[in-house]
């Protein structure tokens, strides 16, 4: 199981012990697989409980489990809004008896393959310079960071299929970008949060793409991206893997796709 590096000592000690750490019960988890629009969706929460269409000062990076220490997870002031990448397993098992709510987003693996293809060749760190076809291969087969986009969203189904009581609110990226302000306005809902339509509206448009790329981008730190060009936010958009998988490609990716998705409820759209 393959996880990034972090910038913090002893990293795997830290990570291991993960499960042992004290929940609040105010605590919210956005759950995803890598380039979901974890981002998007962390700076829209962050927004919502704070009841506040304010840019958020802070990194999402800076609340994400398995890139920090049990002490400075212990110093984030409530609510918390962590977000992760990896298997409910790793995490603190107080998160789930204390009930914490958990938003979960879902985005088509063809577009996070292209998102996550862009993602290892402009961070310096993962020193990877080879051709999309080769990745998508490795991103098939699982041997990515965090594995496999199949079972990491078939462990999710399966989690709530066997949790049908757990408060976790499914968010769609397809969704998000059709019509931000409703999924905003559910999301409210579920964390139970009064915010008023225009609230709704303004938060909506501080986390549109364009709005975040010119305001975020200045939080990354440039010397880790290739050419000094941090591509966090990169094209925001649904469909653009119809610019990168050729049709045998797409053709092959449906087959594995339906092959391995057979029994899967989660419905996916690839367009919009
Ligand atoms: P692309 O590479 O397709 O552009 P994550 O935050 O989970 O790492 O996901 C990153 C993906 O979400 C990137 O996709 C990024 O551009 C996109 N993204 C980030 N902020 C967004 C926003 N406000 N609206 C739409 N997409 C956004």
């Amino acid at each position: 199981y393959y996880i990034p590096t972090f910038p913090i000592e002893d990293h795997e000690k830290h990570f291991r012990s993960m499960p042992g750490w004290k929940a609040r019960n105010d605590d919210v988890i956005i759950s995803a697989y890598p380039k979901a629009g974890t981002h998007w969706v962390w700076e829209v929460v962050s927004m919502l409980v704070r009841r506040k269409a304010e840019r958020i000062p802070e990194i999402k990076e800076m609340a994400m489990m398995e890139g920090i220490t049990e002490q400075i997870f212990e110093s984030l002031p409530s609510p918390r809004i962590m977000n992760t990448h990896v298997y409910f397993q790793y995490l603190p098992n107080d998160f789930f008896d204390k009930k914490c709510k958990i938003v979960y987003i879902i985005r088509n693996p063809k577009d996070i393959a292209v998102s996550f293809y862009n993602h290892h060749k402009k961070l310096l760190e993962y020193e990877f310079d080879g051709p999309w076809d080769n990745y998508l291969q490795r991103f098939i087969q699982g041997k990515t960071d965090y594995g496999s986009w199949f079972d990491y969203t078939l462990e999710m189904e399966r989690f709530m299929e066997s949790h049908p009581d757990y408060p976790i609110h499914v968010i769609y990226y397809e969704d998000m970008k059709e019509d931000s302000n409703t999924e905003i306005a559910k999301l409210a809902r579920f964390l139970g949060t009064e915010v008023s339509d225009e609230l709704i509206r303004n938060i909506d448009s501080l986390c549109q793409f364009d709005a975040m790329k010119k305001e975020k981008n200045v939080t990354e730190d440039v010397t880790e991206w290739r050419d000094n060009n941090p591509g966090m936010y990169r094209k925001g958009q649904v469909g653009d893997w119809k610019n990168w998988f050729t049709v045998a490609q797409s053709d092959m990716f449906d087959s594995i796709y339906q092959q391995k998705m057979a029994k899967s409820k989660t419905k996916i759209r690839f367009c919009i």
